[in-house]
């Protein structure tokens, strides 16, 4: 017999049975189902990666909707015990579903909501963060002083990149991708690059007013510049952010052959996937380019690192904490539990998914509406009036 969970249960004697296979931050996410005749069960398990058959167990035989975590693998095995459970909605706590098969969700008939709109300014606050860390060494100088190294001011100490005046290069300048475009700029007047298959008209717009701006004020203007490949990116740039969502397109896009015609003393940040960038290669590459450096919050194969990155002082790690603000952290529970609600009462999907403030504000009840859910127009859901 399996072993049992641990669960901690709110509202008891609610209609529908949501599961949350994680405590989330915040308590709204909670009341907003209880109060909506919901019972609450989340899974308190003192284990990081719940398994399938954990999730199995959680599930049971009467189920509604699930809140999941991106560290699960959500693909036809549990949503068709969802759907035997009587299930019809599922969202990920996070705006990436890489770890859903969407097409299994739907052949299942099973809504699949995620998060956007609430994390794009934490997340590019941190990989704005992991910039100025790998390109002033202040990892490293921080391990230095803790060792009790520090015996005076030197010329040569911790030497690193100045960024102002220098170009930043987005890989994907979607919505996490231009603010953080835009962070580099306002703050350091870095000049831009960046390769997207769209046109990324408003932070063009923005760089343009901007350096405008700078030269009525007789200060050197910032630039922008569209590269026609990727390659010109990684050439060009000093300090490289990538912000592709993970596919088939973009497994490893970043190998050798690319660090390769990289600057010798370039930054590069990884806040998306962890499979975008080829570790292997990349630890070869930090290995025999000491001048060379990265600040990364996803791995390849998380929560493991390839061997050798963790040595490399050239390297800024921390474990997939771009969304990590408590404010964003709340927010992304509260989208959940609000996706998994709507599919469960059969309200519309809301009309824009980037357009979440008014889901957000604890002082006011959000619109009967799902905030966001990726197959609604396989699963032939209905969009809410305006
Ligand atoms: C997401 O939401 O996809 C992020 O990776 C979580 O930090």
């Amino acid at each position: 017999m399996a072993k049992p969970i641990s669960i901690e249960v709110w509202n008891p004697s609610g209609r529908y049975r949501v599961i949350s296979t994680k405590p989330m931050p915040g308590t709204r996410w909670i009341k907003l189902l209880t109060d909506q005749d919901c019972r609450v069960e989340i899974c308190t398990e003192q284990k990081t990666i719940l398994s399938v058959e954990d999730i199995l167990a959680l599930i049971g035989t009467k189920c509604d909707g699930v809140i999941g975590q991106l560290t699960e693998d959500w693909g036809d095995v549990l949503f068709s015990a969802l759907k035997r459970a009587g299930g019809t909605a599922f969202s990920n706590m996070a705006v990436g579903y890489n770890n859903v098969d969407v097409d299994a969700a739907t052949k299942n008939g099973i809504a699949v909501g995620n998060t956007p709109g609430v994390l794009t300014e934490t997340t590019a606050e941190l990989a704005a963060s992991l910039s100025l860390a790998a390109a002033r060494r202040i990892v490293e100088a921080d391990q230095f002083m803790r060792a009790g190294l520090y015996d005076g001011w030197l010329p040569h100490l911790f030497v690193g990149n100045l960024l102002k005046g220098q170009t930043v290069g987005v890989i994907g300048a979607g919505r996490i991708g231009s603010a953080y475009a835009r962070m580099m700029i306002e703050g350091f007047k870095m000049n831009l690059i960046y390769y997207d298959l769209y046109q990324a008209t408003r932070l063009e717009k923005f760089v343009t007013a901007y350096g405008q701006f700078l030269k009525a004020n007789g200060e050197q203007p910032v630039t922008w510049k569209r590269a026609a490949t990727m390659e010109d990116v990684l050439r060009e740039a000093d300090v490289i952010s990538l912000h592709p969502i993970l596919d088939k397109t973009t497994y490893h896009l970043i190998n050798k052959e690319r660090l390769a015609i990289m600057k010798k003393e370039a930054v590069l940040v990884n806040c998306s996937r962890g499979p975008v960038v080829h570790e292997v290669d990349l630890v070869e590459h930090l290995r025999a380019n000491p001048m060379f450096r990265v600040g990364l919050d996803v791995f390849e194969d998380e929560p493991y690192m390839k061997p050798g990155l963790a040595e490399m002082k050239n390297a800024v790690v921390v474990p997939h904490i771009a969304s990590a603000s408590k404010w964003t952290r709340e927010g992304m529970a509260t989208l959940a539990a609000l996706n998994v609600l709507g599919k469960i009462k059969g309200y519309p999907v809301w009309h824009n998914p980037n357009l979440v403030e008014p889901f957000l504000d604890e002082n006011s009840v959000p619109p009967p509406a799902a905030p966001s859910i990726v197959n609604a127009k396989q699963l032939g859901l209905p969009t809410a009036k305006l």
